[in-house]
């Protein structure tokens, strides 16, 4: 429809429009968010990535033809309107949209794009005072990753996306102003070990060889730092082929840097910076130098290597009290060298009931989280009180008393188990099931936290393996490789960034020499053909007169979530995998064609789909 009048070629957009602007004549652009019909007279929401406004189609001032075609508007049309701003009358404002005191009353109208009727509703803004806001909902998250292009439309996600962009750009201008210099580093590459397994992508050139695509920029960054660069980051997507979690992407995106010639020190002072000043763009105030924790206190105490130290029911070690128990199920324990430690869950007496505790805890909870059993003690008048108790001698008892700290009203509650494994990680649990279910969790707390001093290795069936990477620096470099015991005990110069229980990023100051780093090489039992094969170039590049470097890489998509509290990480992704990394939208992974496998010399040539070398068309 043409304009008519002295309608202006700019756009406005939706949002910025108030009572100031009465009398105005706009023109706007986005899509119908929703519609209300009072017979004569149409009402449209208007949405632009900024915000929605009323749009009035009135035959009092509107032209008939405009009108008309009004009438076949349908939620979601991709629409041009002109017209003028007036205020509303009294009582009809709508506190929903920030643009609530006006409406534009329409002139002209331009379908600019139909829409077919939609999978869910995207509409977020009710369009009278008092109505419920809507959303999303319930709607399944399969179905909203098939047309994400749909669910992007939703002022919330778009919120998401924006913000993400906000706090990438500040993480980009802090570096910058620190020195730091973005580089882009390889994804199709060799093998990074970071844990998981690895995507290959075959090659075409090299018969029968694969690339690797990049479980984060660790060799890449290293060699950055070797190149004299001095200090690094890159916004580097990650790709790991490991059990999906809520938490965890098969593609995510790491804040990755690198420095030269710095200790913990500096990474702890810059990234405590970085933190306060993304945080603050979500309105979270952390105050600097964030909390520091030994991975064996994490451990002893909240029985996690990435404690939620929001709330207390820290643990307790009781085992020298029981040193002579006749008690049997604890005698049995500590005669196999095993531990026995609790949890006072103060004050919260009446809350959990002997039933709770006896049929919910001990019977299934505790058991389902890897233990055998618990045992619990309520504080009544000074003295323990269950169905155990008579079992303690009095010095048992004052001993859990006193150890405690108990009071009136205080649950006590124990486990004993053999393996330390087993009754921390039980324990641990059992602390979050906890705070959880009594409520325990302040909202709007964030408490950041460092976790210093983890063991180098971890011993597996396997054998030892490294806790974090293995060009991680350990604690001292004067080590036989093939001890066992010694290697057991090593600790490492590593990191870990834990907030609220989540571990949001890590990192180490690294191994520079070659000859320490071929000396980790065979504590973890690699042969010299296998170093040469895997990490020869890299060897290498250590032999030129490295740097002593460190740095650490923060998962921007966990940092994101967290700032914006959104359930999950898909919410600040735009295109994210489901939990069984496929692509709802686009059915990635797919089946390719056996001419296509046969180009990369996986298949004999022919025709048809093939997966897992089975013709399936
Ligand atoms: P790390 O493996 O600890 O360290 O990874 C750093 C951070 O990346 C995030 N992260 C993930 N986020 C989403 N989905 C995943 N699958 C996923 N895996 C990891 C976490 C984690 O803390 N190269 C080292 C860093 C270094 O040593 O500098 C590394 O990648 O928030």
């Amino acid at each position: 429809m043409a304009d008519r009048g002295v309608m202006p070629k700019e756009r406005v957009s939706c949002a910025g429009l108030g009572a100031a602007d009465t009398g105005r004549a706009v023109r706007l652009a986005g899509w119908v968010d929703a519609l209300r019909d009072h017979g004569e007279v149409l009402f449209v929401h208007l949405r632009d990535v900024n915000g929605i406004v009323q749009v009035v189609f009135n035959p009092a001032h509107t032209p008939a033809p405009v009108c008309d075609l009004a009438a076949a508007l349908r939620n979601e049309y991709c629409v041009e309107i002109t017209g003028r701003v007036t205020l509303r009358e009294v009582g009809t404002e709508n506190p929903h949209i920030e643009t609530g005191t006006i409406e534009v009353v329409a002139e002209t109208l331009n379908i600019l794009a139909k829409s077919k009727a939609l999978p869910f509703q995207i509409s977020e803004k009710a369009m009278v005072a008092g109505a419920d806001a809507r959303g999303a909902g319930t709607v399944g998250e399969d179905l909203r990753l098939q047309y994400r292009y749909l669910d992007l439309r939703r002022p919330g996600m778009q919120r998401n996306l924006i913000m993400r962009h906000r706090i990438v750009k500040r993480m980009r201008d802090y570096l910058d102003a620190r020195g730091f210099v973005e580089v882009e580093t390889p994804v199709l590459t060799k093998s990074t070990p970071e844990g998981a397994r690895d995507y290959l992508v075959p090659s075409r050139v090299h018969r029968h060889c694969f690339y690797a695509l990049p479980q984060s920029p660790q060799l890449f960054k290293q060699l950055l730092m070797v190149g004299g660069l001095e200090r690094y980051f890159q916004i580097a997507r990650c790709f790991r082929d490991e059990d999906l979690r809520p938490n965890r992407q098969p593609e995510f995106t790491q804040l990755d840097l690198e420095a030269s010639f710095i200790d913990e020190e500096y990474i702890y002072e810059i990234i405590e910076g970085l933190m306060t000043e993304v945080c603050a763009l979500g309105d979270i105030t952390l105050s600097a130098p964030f909390a520091r924790m030994t991975w064996q206190e994490a451990m002893d105490t909240t029985g996690s290597d990435h404690p939620d130290t929001r709330f207390g029911l820290r643990f307790v070690d009781a085992t020298d009290i029981f040193a002579g128990t006749s008690y049997g199920i604890f005698r049995q324990v500590l005669e196999h060298g095993g531990r026995i430690k609790g949890i006072n869950v103060k004050r919260e007496s009446e809350r959990l009931s002997k039933n709770v505790l006896q049929n919910e805890y001990a019977r299934e909870i505790v058991p389902s989280f890897g233990a055998r059993g618990m045992t619990w003690m309520r504080v009544t008048g000074g003295t323990l009180e269950s169905n155990i108790v008579q079992f303690f001698s009095p010095g048992e008892r004052d001993g859990i008393l006193e150890r405690f700290g108990a009071e009136d009203g205080d649950v006590i509650i124990m486990i004993a188990d053999r393996s330390w494994q087993v009754l921390t990680s039980a324990l641990g649990l059992l602390r979050l099931h906890l705070a959880g279910r009594l409520g325990l969790i302040p909202d709007g707390m964030y408490r950041p936290l460092w976790i210093t001093d983890f063991p180098l290795f971890e011993v597996t069936e396997r054998g030892l393996t490294s806790s974090h990477h293995p060009f991680t620096a350990p604690d001292r470099e004067d080590f036989d490789p093939k001890d066992k015991d010694v290697l057991a005990g090593l600790r490492s110069r590593a990191y870990d960034l834990v907030m609220n229980g989540e571990e949001l990023g890590g990192g180490s100051i690294r191994i520079h020499r070659a000859a320490v780093q071929r000396k980790l090489f065979d504590a973890l039992g690699l042969t010299q053909d296998e170093v040469r094969e895997k990490f020869g170039f890299f060897i290498h590049a250590l032999e030129y007169g490295a740097p002593p470097h460190g740095g650490i890489a923060l998962g921007i998509d966990r940092l994101v979530s967290m700032i914006l509290g959104t359930p999950s990480i898909r919410d600040v992704i735009a295109f994210p995998k489901n939990r069984s990394a496929y692509c709802p939208l686009s059915e990635a992974p797919s089946a390719v064609s056996r001419t296509q496998l046969a180009e990369l010399g996986l298949v004999e040539s022919g025709s048809g789909k093939w997966v897992l070398g089975k013709k399936i068309m």
